[in-house]
C-alpha cells in the first residue's frame, strides 16, 4: 500500500453549488472483476461508480465517471471538464500511467485538482510500473487498496471541498 500526498493547492469550488467530481478510468478498466484478480479484485467497474455516486449522492455531490480505452477520449473528457468548472477529478490512468505525457498535459491544462488512483500497488510490481506520468501533479496517490482507493480519493475531496468557507477558500488538510 503507498499513499502519498504532494502539496498541491485544491481548487475554489463555488459556495453554494454542490461540489463535483469526475472519476475518470482508463485504458482495460471496462474488464474489472474478469481481469487478473489476483492484482485488481473481483468489483467490476459498475460496481465501482454504482458506490461512488451513490456516496456522492448522500452527500450532495455530484459525481460523473467516465471510462475508455483511447488516450485521446480521455483528453477529451478532461478538457470537457475543464470548460464545465469540474472540482475534482479521481484519475485511474492505468497503463497510461507509465507513458502519457498528453494525458499529464491535460491535466496540468486544466488545473483541476486530482487524487491519482491504483487498484493494484504499482511499487510493488514490474519496475516499469514504479514510474507515473502523474504523481508530482497529483494531490494525492493511492495505491494498492483496490476498489477501496477511489472511494478514498472521494472522500478526501467531500471533507476538503465541502468543507470550504463562504468565501471561497477552504480548510484543508495539512500535507504530510
Ligand atoms: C493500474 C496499474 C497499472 O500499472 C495497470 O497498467 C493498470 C491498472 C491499477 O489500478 O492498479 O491497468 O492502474
Amino acid at each position: 500500500m503507498t499513499i502519498k500526498r504532494t502539496s498541491r493547492a485544491a481548487a475554489k469550488p463555488v459556495p453554494g453549488l454542490p461540489l463535483r467530481v469526475l472519476v475518470l478510468h482508463g485504458p482495460n478498466l471496462n474488464l474489472l472483476g474478469s481481469r487478473e484478480p489476483g492484482h485488481y479484485g473481483l468489483a467490476t467497474l459498475d460496481d465501482i461508480n454504482r458506490a461512488l455516486v451513490s456516496r456522492g449522492e448522500a452527500a450532495g455531490a455530484a459525481v460523473e465517471t467516465f471510462q475508455n480505452n483511447h488516450e485521446g477520449a480521455l483528453i477529451d473528457r478532461i478538457h470537457q471538464a475543464a470548460r464545465e468548472q469540474v472540482d475534482f477529478i479521481v484519475f485511474n490512468p492505468a497503463g497510461y500511467t507509465h507513458t502519457s505525457v498528453a494525458l499529464r498535459d491535460a491535466l496540468a491544462a486544466a488545473a483541476i485538482p486530482f487524487v491519482e488512483v491504483h487498484l493494484s500497488n504499482i511499487y510493488a510490481r514490474e519496475s516499469f510500473r514504479h514510474h507515473s506520468y502523474f504523481s508530482d501533479l497529483a494531490v494525492g496517490v493511492v495505491s494498492g487498496l483496490g476498489a477501496h482507493g477511489y472511494e478514498l480519493a472521494l472522500e478526501y475531496a467531500l471533507r476538503n471541498l465541502q468543507n470550504r468557507t463562504p468565501h471561497g477558500s477552504q480548510k484543508t488538510e495539512k500535507a504530510h
